[in-house]
């Protein structure tokens, strides 16, 4: 069956038309694949309604093989004010707690992301992982609603293609779950074989974002961080926390990084087959006809924390 990596990653922001001219301008995303506002039955069994939403599909024209990953902005319509930022969320609690961009040149890409209103979380600086001891570029900014974003390059991997200093597309998404093995073993089912790294040190730059009274700033929790890639599409970074943080899934469509979506060939195949493993589907694809013979068809499942994963098919 054919999975084919991280189509998307799903972040509920406050006002999309200024998310939109924000990931658009500054962002490197600055083709809009879809904008749809109905509802989104899709998401029922993680939202406890089907929530009345504006959701629009962003691409960047940057995008690599190493960066191929799109954003979904995701403006709930349905209550008054969008629901917040899930309290206590540090990195790599249970939720979705970042996206990661690959980028041609950390420092410069950060400097003009910070001159334009993002806050810096973690100054640009070089780094290796373990085992394989690739070479990387990394840091951190937060965008207007509190999107932590990695900015990365993978030196040691890919020098990405010619140009000016530029944010391609999204390179993994990271999420917190609690038990490893369990998680590493269910997304390898769905393509996610390929290990670029697995570390157990905590990675001391992310330390003033662990705030009391949610954690002891001065007895920080152990991080086990790995990333499993797909051959194709965006990767994965799965986080196990000990001890655990509170959990950050959130309500779906809360403003930050809250769900993300796999791709794949045939959505009806895929979900045959995930019932066929004993996996929960929730329901039957949504089909939502964009128009044009344009169409974007997605289900939401379920995965081993409760994280909000779907899988997409789409034909833009
Ligand atoms: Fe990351």
């Amino acid at each position: 069956m054919s999975f084919q990596g991280v189509d998307h990653v799903g972040v509920g922001v406050g006002d999309i038309d200024e998310a939109i001219a924000f990931y658009g301008r500054h962002v490197g995303f600055d083709r809009v694949l879809f904008d749809w506002t109905g509802e989104l039955t899709s998401v029922e069994a993680f939202a406890g309604r089907a929530p009345h939403a504006r959701v629009a599909m962003l691409e960047s024209s940057s995008a690599t093989p190493i960066g191929p990953g799109r954003v979904k902005l995701v403006q709930i319509l349905d209550s008054d004010d969008p629901p917040p930022v899930p309290a206590g969320q540090a990195w790599g609690e249970v939720g979705v707690c970042e996206i990661c961009l690959h980028v041609r040149n950390v420092g410069e890409v950060h400097a003009a992301l910070v001159a334009a209103g993002c806050e810096e979380l973690m100054p640009a600086q070089s780094s290796a992982v373990v085992p394989h001891d690739i070479a990387l570029d990394i840091s951190y900014v937060a965008d207007p609603w509190g999107t932590k974003l990695e900015l990365i390059e993978w030196t040691g991997l890919w020098r990405s293609l010619p140009g000016p200093a530029r944010a391609e597309g999204v390179n993994h998404v990271a999420f917190g779950v609690t038990e490893m093995a369990r998680t590493r073993a269910f997304y390898e089912r769905l393509g996610f074989t390929e290990l670029l790294f697995e570390s157990v040190d905590f990675f001391d730059p992310m330390a003033p974002w662990y705030e009391a009274p949610w954690y002891d700033p001065g007895n920080l929790p152990a991080q086990h961080m790995t990333m499993p890639m797909s051959s194709q599409g965006a990767a994965i970074e799965p986080v196990v926390l000990d001890p655990p943080g509170p959990d950050c899934r959130g309500e779906w469509g809360h403003l930050g990084p809250m769900d993300f979506g796999i791709r794949v060939a045939s959505i009806d195949a895929a979900t045959a087959e995930l019932r066929a493993d004993g996996i929960e589907v929730h329901g039957e694809p949504q089909t939502i006809d964009l128009g044009g013979g344009r169409e974007w068809r997605t289900v939401a499942f379920a995965e081993p924390d409760g994280n909000y994963v779907s899988l997409v098919e789409a034909r833009y």
